[in-house]
C-alpha cells in the first residue's frame, strides 16, 4: 500500500534535516568554534532592537494596530539582555503609549484606535519594563478598571474589545493587567475559572475557546490566569503536564500543538508553563491522590504522571504520593503574583532544559541580531522576545527560590549568556516587576 505523506509530514522532515544538519556541523567543529556559536550576540541583538524602537521601515505598516506590542517585544527583549535605553527614548515610549491610552480606559493599537485587551497587556507590560514614577503613573488605573468591566461578558469571560471575540487570551490579558496593577477583584474574577476550565481539552492542554484544539499559547494563558485568580486546582493538572511535556520535539524546541512543527516562540509559551507547574506540585499530587484512590483502590503508590522516559528518570520518586494536603488557600488577589514567585519549586525541570537552549541558540539565533521561528525563516521582534523569554526560563528553572543566585551549569554556552530573570506569570523582568509592585501595592 502506498503511503502518501501529508504536507505537514513533508515539512517536518525538511525541518528535521535542517536542524540535524546544524547540530551535526556543530559537533564536527573544534571546541573554540563551538564556543563562538553558542554565544548570545548581545551587542547585535541590542542594535537590532534599539533600531526597531527608534524607527521602523514602511513595511511595518501592516502592524499599525500592534504598536504597543512592538514596544513590548523590543523593550522586554532589551530588559532580558540587561540593556537599558536612554532617558529620551524612555520618555518617547511613555508619551507614545499615553497617546494610545483611550480616554475611557485601556490601550489601543495606536493613537486614536479602539482599546483592545491584547494591546492593553502589551502597553502595561511595556510601561512596567520602562519603569520609574513618570512611566508608572501614566497608567490611568481607574479608567483601565472601567475598561475591563466593560469587556467582561455575562458568561464570566472577557471580550478582546467592544463587540470582539471571547477567548482564553482575553481572560489572561485582563487578569494579568488587573493583577499587576493591583485592581483585580471578585467582580472581574467571577466565572472566569469556569470559562477556562471549559477550554481544557481531552489532550490535557488548553484551547482558545471551548471545542477547539489545545495550543501552547492558550495553555500558558489559561494556566497563568487560573493561578492569578486562585483557581488552578480546578484544572486537570496531571493531564496538562503530560500534554506539555510531550510537546518538546526531537529538535529540542517545542511545537505549539500535536503533530505541528517546532517554533522558537513556543520556547516561552510551552517552556513558560514549567516554572508554573514546578510550583504546583502540591496541587498535582493532591489530584493524583484523588484519581489514584478511585483507580487503584487506595493504592496511590502506583500513581505516576505519564512523562517522557528521560524526564521520568530524572525525577523518579518525585511524583510519589506525599500524604494529604490542605485545599489551596483563598489568598488576596493582590498578593498572588508576588507570593507565587517567592514560592520554592518542589521539583526540577520536567523538560530537556539544555536541548531547548541548544535549539534557541543554534537554530533560532541570527548572528546579525534577532531570533527566528526556525531555520529558513527571517528574524522578527515577536520571536526575538519569546526566544529570549524561553532562554531565561531555562537558565533559572533549577533555582530553589526566585531570590537564589543562578547556577552557571544551567547556562548553555559562556556564562555571559546569562539573561535577567522573568516573572513567570506576567513575563516582565522580575526586578522591574518588584519596582512596579512597590508603587501599586500601596494604591
Ligand atoms: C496558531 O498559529 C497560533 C494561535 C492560534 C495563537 C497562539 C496564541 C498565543 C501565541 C498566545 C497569545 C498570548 C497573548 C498574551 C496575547 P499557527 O497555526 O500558525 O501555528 P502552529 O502551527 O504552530 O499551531
Ligand atoms: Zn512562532
Amino acid at each position: 500500500m502506498e503511503v502518501i505523506p501529508t504536507v505537514t509530514q513533508r515539512e517536518q522532515w525538511m525541518v528535521e534535516s535542517q536542524v540535524f544538519g546544524i547540530y551535526n556541523n556543530f559537533k564536527e567543529l573544534p571546541r573554540r568554534a563551538q564556543t563562538v556559536l553558542l554565544e548570545i550576540v548581545c551587542d547585535k541583538h541590542t542594535e537590532y532592537l534599539t533600531n526597531g524602537l527608534r524607527r521602523l521601515p514602511p513595511s511595518f505598516c501592516v502592524l499599525d494596530a500592534n504598536r504597543p506590542w512592538l514596544c513590548y517585544w523590543i523593550l522586554h527583549s532589551l530588559a532580558l539582555l540587561g540593556e537599558s535605553i536612554d532617558v529620551n527614548l524612555k520618555h518617547h515610549v511613555v508619551d507614545f503609549l499615553s497617546r494610545c491610552q483611550d480616554p475611557l480606559g485601556g490601550y489601543g493599537g495606536g493613537p486614536g484606535q479602539m482599546p483592545h485587551l491584547a494591546t492593553t497587556y502589551a502597553a502595561v507590560n511595556s510601561i512596567i519594563t520602562v519603569g520609574g514614577r513618570r512611566a508608572l503613573s501614566s497608567i490611568n488605573r481607574d479608567r483601565l478598571y472601567a475598561f475591563l468591566q466593560r469587556m467582561k461578558d455575562p458568561s464570566g469571560s472577557f471580550r478582546m474589545h467592544e463587540k470582539g471575540e471571547i477567548d482564553v487570551r482575553a481572560c489572561y490579558t485582563a487578569v494579568s493587567v488587573a493583577s499587576i496593577l493591583n485592581i483585580l477583584d471578585y467582580k472581574l474574577v467571577e466565572n472566569v475559572g469556569d470559562y477556562i476550565l471549559s477550554c481544557q481539552t481531552y489532550e490535557g492542554g488548553i484551547a482558545g475557546e471551548p471545542g477547539s484544539e489545545a495550543h501552547g499559547g492558550y495553555t500558558f494563558c489559561g494556566l497563568a490566569a487560573m493561578i492569578l485568580i486562585n483557581e488552578v486546582h480546578r484544572l486537570d493538572l496531571p493531564a496538562l503536564v503530560n500534554w506539555v511535556a510531550f510537546r518538546q520535539g526531537v529538535e529540542g524546541g517545542f511545537q505549539g500543538r500535536t503533530n505541528k512543527l517546532v517554533d522558537g516562540c513556543y520556547s516561552f509559551w510551552q517552556g513558560g508553563v514549567f516554572p508554573l507547574i514546578q510550583r504546583l506540585l502540591r496541587s498535582i499530587e493532591e489530584q493524583l491522590r484523588i484519581i489514584g484512590c478511585r483507580k487503584h483502590d487506595n493504592d496511590s503508590s502506583k500513581i505516576n504522571v505519564n512523562l517522557p522516559e528521560e524526564t521520568r528518570q530524572m525525577h523518579s520518586g518525585l511524583f510519589e504520593q506525599k500524604g494529604l494536603q490542605e485545599p489551596p488557600d483563598v489568598a488576596k488577589f493582590s498578593d498572588v503574583g508576588f507570593d507565587f514567585v517567592k514560592r520554592s519549586a518542589d521539583i526540577g525541570p520536567l523538560f530537556q532544559n539544555f536541548a531547548l537552549q541548544q535549539y534557541i541558540i543554534l537554530c533560532s539565533q541570527i548572528m546579525d541580531g534577532g531570533f527566528r521561528d526556525k531555520p529558513g525563516k527571517s528574524r522578527d521582534f515577536y520571536h526575538t522576545c519569546y526566544c529570549l523569554s524561553g532562554l531565561s526560563v531555562c537558565q533559572y528553572i533549577n533555582l530553589e527560590t526566585a531570590d537564589s543566585s543562578p547556577i552557571a551549569q544551567e547556562v548553555l554556552g559562556p556564562y555571559s549568556n546569562l539573561l535577567e530573570q522573568t516573572h513567570p506569570l506576567y513575563n516582565v523582568v522580575l526586578e522591574r516587576y518588584y519596582s512596579a509592585r512597590e508603587l501599586f501595592s500601596h494604591l
